[in-house]
C-alpha cells in the first residue's frame, strides 16, 4: 500500500489543507492554542465516540490533526479544509450532506455520523513533514 509524504511548512495555525492519502481525501489541520483547548475542555461522557484530542494526535505535536476527509455517515467530504471557512457548530468540520458536525479533534458531535473522522496510521519524519500510510 502507498504512502503519502506531507509537507506541513506552509500550513499555518488555525488552517487547514486537504491533500489526498489512496485516493481518498486527507484533512490536516493545525489547531490553534485555543482549539486545542476546546478540544481539552469536553468531557468524555459528552461525545458519542469518545477519544480525547491526545489520542487522535502525536505526543509533541498536539496542534497537528489529521483525518481522513471522509464523513462516517454516508462518506461524502466534510467542509472546513481549504473550502471557505463553514467549520460547523462545533469549530472542526460541517458535513453539508445530512449535518454531521465535527469538533477541533474531528470527533462526531452532532447529526447522523456514528464515528469521529478516521486518523490514518502516519508519523513524523521531520518536524514539518509526516508520513501517512
Ligand atoms: Fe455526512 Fe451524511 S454523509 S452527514
Amino acid at each position: 500500500l502507498s504512502t503519502t509524504e506531507v509537507d506541513l511548512s506552509a500550513i499555518e495555525p488555525g488552517q487547514a489543507i486537504k491533500t489526498t492519502f489512496r485516493k481518498q481525501p486527507l484533512f490536516v489541520r493545525n489547531l490553534t492554542t485555543e482549539e486545542i483547548a476546546q478540544a481539552n475542555e469536553v468531557p468524555l461522557s459528552a461525545l458519542r465516540d469518545p477519544e480525547t484530542l491526545a489520542e487522535r494526535t502525536k505526543e509533541g505535536h498536539e496542534n497537528w490533526l489529521i483525518t481522513l476527509g471522509v464523513c462516517t455517515h454516508l462518506g461524502c467530504v466534510p467542509l472546513g479544509a481549504g473550502e471557505g471557512e463553514n467549520k460547523g457548530p462545533f469549530g472542526g468540520y460541517f458535513c453539508p450532506c445530512h449535518g454531521s458536525a465535527y469538533d477541533t479533534a474531528a470527533r462526531i458531535r452532532q447529526g447522523p455520523a456514528p464515528t469521529n473522522l478516521v486518523v490514518p496510521e502516519y508519523e513524523f519524519t521531520s518536524d514539518t513533514t509526516v508520513m501517512v500510510g
